[in-house]
């Protein structure tokens, strides 16, 4: 009798201590790791703004308790296929892609759609593809517009006067944001070539002709090179509507081979507001460039992963403008914002985003 009354303790003992690790393991898991690996692919080292963006994401989502798996494909399209691929091999909970090329991730994608891996387009839509939940980016056409209106305004075309030379430098042809951004441009500047306050020597305007694959700096330069010496010996170039920092800084490099200084300096626009960029706009090399916060873009970007997984609906703020030929993806904005020598102290500096002494140490 006494055997049996200590067998029923015993037991319900026990079953008691299974309960308690079980709920320990339960809170346990939401602490400190949801069991959840996030895939998270990123185009390339090369250029600062996504070495950001892949820390912000990573930093972020494992304060959530996320485990990520970060990737980088040093813009390879072949590379960044094959990671995404060993990503839907690991099974990871969701896939956060910013594509070098997206129409060779079309096959991948599908098969992390029919796997039930949720897809999350990062600041690149992800063209021709029915995979994807979310799409978190920034006002792609709005950042064109910016730099158009910044040319506008430094250059005074409303104003008439005497016409002013411009060369363009567009952005990646395989990068969805690289036409919205020249859509936005052109929707600002192409009344001045038509009217004859703007002149491009080069003749090359469209889209086709001044794009530079994969957003190439030494291209940049290149074409910059080429341009002075083939139209502008004679002749002054005064506005290089450039669409990326990168761009600015082959830019400068040919400018000052060129013999250009600060006393004929042309107008040098950027995008992402980069340290150097920064740095180069204090000294009078570059003149504004378009400051996107990352940070932001990664909370937008870690909310839509959350909700995901977690079955709840993320903050979007726009369900018309991104088509990418097979969806409307619903997408959250963030606002692209123009910086100059002006307001670099305010939205940089003072917001914290950058440190004073980041500045003084940009090479
Ligand atoms: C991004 C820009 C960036 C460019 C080159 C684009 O997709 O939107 O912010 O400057 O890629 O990396």
């Amino acid at each position: 009798m006494k055997k049996k009354i200590l067998n029923k303790v015993l037991a319900v003992m026990m079953l008691l201590m299974l309960v308690f690790t079980s709920c320990s393991n339960n809170s346990n898991s939401k602490a400190v790791g949801k069991d959840k690996l996030i895939g998270v692919a990123m185009p390339t080292q090369s250029s600062e703004r996504w070495i950001k963006d892949g820390s912000n994401m990573k930093e972020k989502l494992e304060e959530l308790g996320y485990e990520v798996f970060l990737q980088y494909a040093e813009d390879d399209v072949q590379v960044q296929l094959a990671q995404i691929e060993t990503m839907i091999a690991k099974k990871v909970d969701c896939l956060v892609v910013a594509s070098v090329d997206s129409s060779a991730l079309i096959n991948a994608l599908q098969t992390a759609k029919e796997e039930g891996i949720p897809v999350i387009s990062y600041d690149r839509l992800l063209m021709n593809t029915d995979a994807i939940s979310y799409y978190a980016s920034f006002d792609n056409e709005g950042v064109g517009r910016k730099i158009g209106e910044y040319i506008e305004e430094k250059a005074h075309l409303a104003d008439g006067g005497e016409p002013q030379t411009i060369e363009f430098f567009m952005g990646s042809p395989d990068d969805n944001n690289a036409v919205l951004l020249y859509k936005g441009v052109m929707g600002v500047l192409q009344k001045y070539l038509d009217n004859g306050t703007l002149i491009c020597k080069s003749g090359r305007t469209s889209f086709e002709e001044t794009c530079i694959l994969r957003w190439s700096q030494e291209v940049a330069l290149q074409n910059c090179e080429n341009y002075l010496s083939g139209f502008y010996a004679n002749d002054k170039l005064d506005i290089c509507c450039s669409a990326f920092d990168g761009f600015a800084y082959g830019i400068k490099a040919a400018l000052e081979a060129a013999g250009y200084t600060k006393e004929n300096w042309p107008i040098i626009t950027g995008q992402d507001a980069e340290v150097m960029a920064v740095k180069n706009i204090i000294d009078g090399k570059q003149t504004a460039t378009i400051f996107k916060n990352t940070e932001l873009l990664a909370d937008k970007c870690v909310g839509m992963v959350e909700a995901v997984i977690e079955g709840k609906e993320p903050e979007i703020n726009d369900t018309e403008t991104y088509d990418n030929g097979k969806m409307v993806v619903p997408s959250y904005l963030c606002e692209p914002l123009s910086l100059d020598v002006d307001n670099y102290k305010e939205l940089v500096i003072d917001s914290g985003y950058y440190k004073e002494e980041d500045l003084l140490n940009a090479k």
